[in-house]
């Protein structure tokens, strides 16, 4: 059936992947990835980051975030757009600059006008923020926050509004499933850009978790509702579930399986969960490996395309 088709049959919006330009020529995997039953979303994996999209102050470079773009539409996908303000992957200019409130809000709403601007009504969301909590729940010392203070939230949030006002503008962070200090720390971000009166309509939680140390079904219901309570849409949106050991033995494959599918599970739970979306489907592709060596084979399928018990146990639930 694929894994897309199951979802909107479960009544969901969604199950997309992460891809990238440099995916494109590989047959093998392309004869998955466009497959719309399969994967009913494409998300940019690092094209619409700032580094790539304004690299150079005024310069922007959208052709390869356009060509994924353009594939998503092709194939007759949804495409979730990724991301606006984040302390990483910034190009030197805007890392290095020297800058005062005053400077840094007029580049900061520049580069979100403009990113926003150029795919409006292509995105069925914005990851408008990512990662701007540090682990205890307090803000993270990054550009943004040392020089704008938390204002930089609602004012990120209502720039991207005003540029494109059909995208759902998400707030997007990891280890809010794993570390209540930081879920507390994302629920007043949620609120302080409400009462800022700023959109905000989902939050992301980016569910990149290990095998055997996965959020239960349970754990992640009850972590959803508590943004449901206060109006959020939710999505799962950078799933991968890592092995601590490689490679993995056959208790570790079938406990990868059940991870997968307490995640899945906790999505058709909640009814304001519009989807899932993979951080790649190929342990060919998965960023697991080169930012945590020794980890790995976190995808569905491995990396001759071949299903995984993960796959099977996914699909199975839907
Ligand atoms: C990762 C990409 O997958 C890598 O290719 C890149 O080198 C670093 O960024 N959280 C996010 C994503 O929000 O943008 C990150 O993507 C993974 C963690």
């Amino acid at each position: 059936q694929g894994l897309h088709r199951l979802m909107v049959n479960a009544g969901k919006l969604y199950f997309g992947t992460a891809i990238e330009t440099n995916n494109f020529n590989d047959r093998p995997y392309r004869a998955i990835a466009d497959n719309p039953d399969e994967f009913g979303m494409y998300v940019p994996e690092n094209s619409q980051k700032w580094e790539a999209i304004q690299p150079r102050q005024g310069v922007f470079s959208f052709d390869a975030a356009d060509s994924v773009a353009r594939l998503a539409k092709t194939n007759g996908q949804l495409f979730r757009c990724h991301t606006l303000t984040w302390h990483s992957q910034l190009p030197p200019f805007v890392q290095n600059g020297t800058w005062t409130r005053a400077t840094l809000t007029a580049v900061l709403t520049a580069h979100i006008t403009s990113v926003v601007t150029h795919y409006k009504s292509l995105c069925y969301a914005w990851d408008v923020v990512n990662e701007a909590l540090a682990e205890n729940g307090t803000l993270r010392a990054s550009v943004f926050s040392q020089i704008l203070g938390p204002s930089f939230l609602p004012l990120s949030f209502s720039v991207a509004g005003a540029a494109d006002p059909s995208a759902k503008l998400y707030y997007n962070d990891f280890n809010l499933e794993t570390t209540p200090a930081k879920a507390a720390g994302a629920l007043r971000i949620v609120q302080q850009i409400q009462a800022a009166a700023a959109p905000i309509h989902g939050i992301g939680f980016q569910a990149h978790f290990r095998v055997g140390q996965t959020p239960n079904r349970t754990a992640l219901v009850t972590l959803q509702n508590r943004f449901v309570a206060l109006g959020l849409e939710t999505s799962f949106t950078e799933l991968d579930v890592a092995h601590l050991t490689l490679p993995a033995n056959a208790t570790a494959v079938a406990r990868q399986a059940t991870d997968y599918v307490g995640v899945v599970q906790a999505c058709l739970d909640v009814p304001r969960c519009v989807g899932i979306v993979v951080w790649q489907f190929t342990d060919k592709y998965s960023w697991i490996p080169n930012t945590f060596p020794g980890l790995g084979d976190a995808c569905l399928f491995d990396r001759d395309f071949k299903p995984k018990p993960a796959y099977t146990a996914v699909a199975s639930v839907l």
